[in-house]
């Protein structure tokens, strides 16, 4: 492994090319600073483009910013930060118009042969929403926004993309051992195709790497996802806030050949409804045992509910039936979920879909407040990868993407406004070289291989919807063991992808696992036998954890 020497300076680094990384580096680019945007794959490879359901926005009239805070408040069960959420859901339809100038196409009512104003958006509903208020591109909401984007990013002169390249760490003052309060000054990034790490200086570093999937066996997210931005930071020493809040999507398509492909909740705003075969072999509905909206109840209580029901009867997966509805229906509304279906030999229009929970989305993450910024100056989060507040201990439905979009333009404003503050301590640009070893050991490669599989493995079994503390104490004490073992060759052998990332979810493992361990309570998402009550002197209390550097 190369280490250049050359230090790469940008007025901004930006990680990540979902919707939180393109436009925040649109943004920052747009106000006139050099950009520079690392990806490690091809651009177009995050989690944005799998986002199917929409953005949760207050647009139609009949419709209230209350509602939309009360709904988010609701599922986040009493861990949402309100001034986050109400300032969020009040940036949103400037944000979405912002979106459709940039070229981004909603679906209209007149698309979807609607009555009313023919070119008012199309508005779906989502599970814990009481309005229909998402607005979406078909059943390929997140695709639709990611090519307006990703073209505006490759026509700005001012960003430059850089594809393949993978952060390894950031760079901050605290770990190199410099005086006064901590500050990032850029990152290291694995150049994959060329092998060689560089080292990137920037004011403000960005970090929008998405999720955290890849942590569990089963997930919707693509192979990307894995927590590579909370890992980063909390190394750095940022505050890491309330990882025991993992999101389980109800709804993944049940097939051997298709394990992540997600069934969106908006199939269940259309009318769809959770059934389970009997013993009579009949199907069957539940969720009326399990909350007043029954199949649209908010996603911790129909994920559970399904866990519970397949465990109760033994059966490996749930159905979910929208059959009343005609396939012309079907396919105008949901074409690429009606497609995906096919390709498995379920007709939608006539036959149950059948669906298992898996892992979707991480609430928690680097808490920052509402501009992205963390606790070490000139690094910011926004996206999945951040905690801001807004979703509580259980995100409601599509709020994902608004707060991407929201955040990025807060984030963006913020570093701009703090130029002054963040040209100083620059420590006359001194990056230190990466320190990487050169052995290449095949014995090593299975271990890593058979590191990967194992944490993703106890991290389902131990650490899912269903928790008790004997189960995360097996896998606190598991993954000890693996980490020591990461910790003693990371240093001696050849720095590559599948190694960046197995140190990466290791640490995201064991973040959500003392996480778990510290909340002796249940709420929301997450869920512990030991403590099945919900404890009210714990509401508005953040789980933080954070590196003594
Ligand atoms: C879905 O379409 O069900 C996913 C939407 C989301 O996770 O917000």
């Amino acid at each position: 492994m190369k280490s250049n020497s050359e230090i790469i300076e940008f007025d901004h680094l930006v990680v990540g090319s979902g919707l939180a990384g393109l436009m925040s580096a649109l943004k920052l680019a747009e106000a006139g600073g050099s950009v520079a945007l690392l990806t490690k794959r091809q651009i177009n490879e995050g989690s944005t483009p799998h986002a199917q359901g929409g953005i949760a926005c207050v647009t139609d009239s009949l419709d209230t910013f209350d509602e939309h805070v009360k709904d988010t408040l609701d599922a986040g069960a009493g861990l949402c930060r309100e001034d986050v959420v109400r300032c969020i859901v009040e940036a949103g339809p400037e944000a979405v118009a912002d979106l459709i100038r940039r070229g981004v196409h909603f679906t209209t009512r007149g698309e979807m042969g609607k009555t009313g104003d023919q070119n008012e958006p199309d508005l779906g509903r989502e599970g814990g929403h009481h309005k229909r208020r998402v607005l979406h591109s078909g059943d390929i909401t997140g695709a639709e926004i990611e090519r307006a984007l990703v073209a505006a990013c490759q026509a700005n002169k001012n960003i430059t993309i850089y594809e393949h390249h993978m952060a390894i760490d950031v760079i901050v003052t605290a770990r190199l051992g410099l005086p006064g309060a901590n500050r990032c000054l850029g990152l290291y990034a694995l150049d994959i195709p060329n092998g060689v790490v560089k080292s990137f200086r920037g004011l403000s570093t960005t970090i929008a790497c998405g999720g955290v999937g890849k942590v569990y066996l089963y997930t919707s997210n693509p192979d990307v996802a894995c927590g590579g931005g909370v890992a980063m930071c909390y190394r750095a020493g940022a505050k890491i806030a309330n990882m025991e809040f993992i999101q389980f999507h109800p709804t993944i398509l049940y097939h051997p050949q298709m394990r992540s492909f997600l069934i969106s909740e908006a199939v269940r705003g259309e009318g769809a409804v959770l059934k389970i075969r009997n013993k009579k072999g009949e199907l069957v509905e539940f969720m009326d045992k399990y909350h007043p909206m029954k199949s649209l109840a908010p996603r911790d209580v129909v994920a559970r509910a399904i866990d519970n029901e397949m465990k109760r009867s033994g059966e490996e997966c749930v159905f979910l039936d929208i059959t009343h509805q005609s396939e012309e229906a079907l396919r105008l509304r949901f074409p690429n979920i009606f497609e995906k279906c096919l390709e498995i030999g379920v007709n939608m229009a006539k036959d149950p879909i059948p669906v298992v929970p898996a892992e979707h989305y991480s609430c928690g993450g680097v808490k920052t407040d509402v501009n992205g910024a963390t606790n070490i100056a000139g690094l910011y989060a926004v996206g999945e990868t951040a905690c801001t507040g807004l979703h509580g201990a259980n995100r409601l439905a599509s709020n994902s993407l608004l707060e991407a979009l929201v955040c990025a333009n807060f984030s963006a404003k913020h570093i701009r406004e703090h130029l002054d503050e963040l040209r100083k301590n620059q420590f006359d640009g001194f990056v230190p070289p990466w320190h990487c070893g050169n052995a290449v050991n095949s014995d090593e490669q299975v271990v890593i291989a058979h590191n990967w599989d194992e944490i993703r493995r106890f991290m389902w079994d131990y650490v899912g919807i269903f928790r008790t503390n004997r189960r995360l104490e097996r896998a606190k004490a598991r993954i000890v063991l693996i980490r020591k073992e990461i910790e003693k060759y990371y240093w001696d052998f050849l720095v590559t992808p599948d190694l960046i990332e197995l140190r990466n979810i290791a640490t995201v493992a064991e973040l959500i696992i003392d996480s778990s361990l510290a909340r002796r309570e249940s709420r929301g998402l997450h869920y512990n036998s030991d403590y099945p009550d919900t404890d009210p002197a714990l509401a508005e209390v953040d789980t933080l954890l954070s590196r003594k550097l």
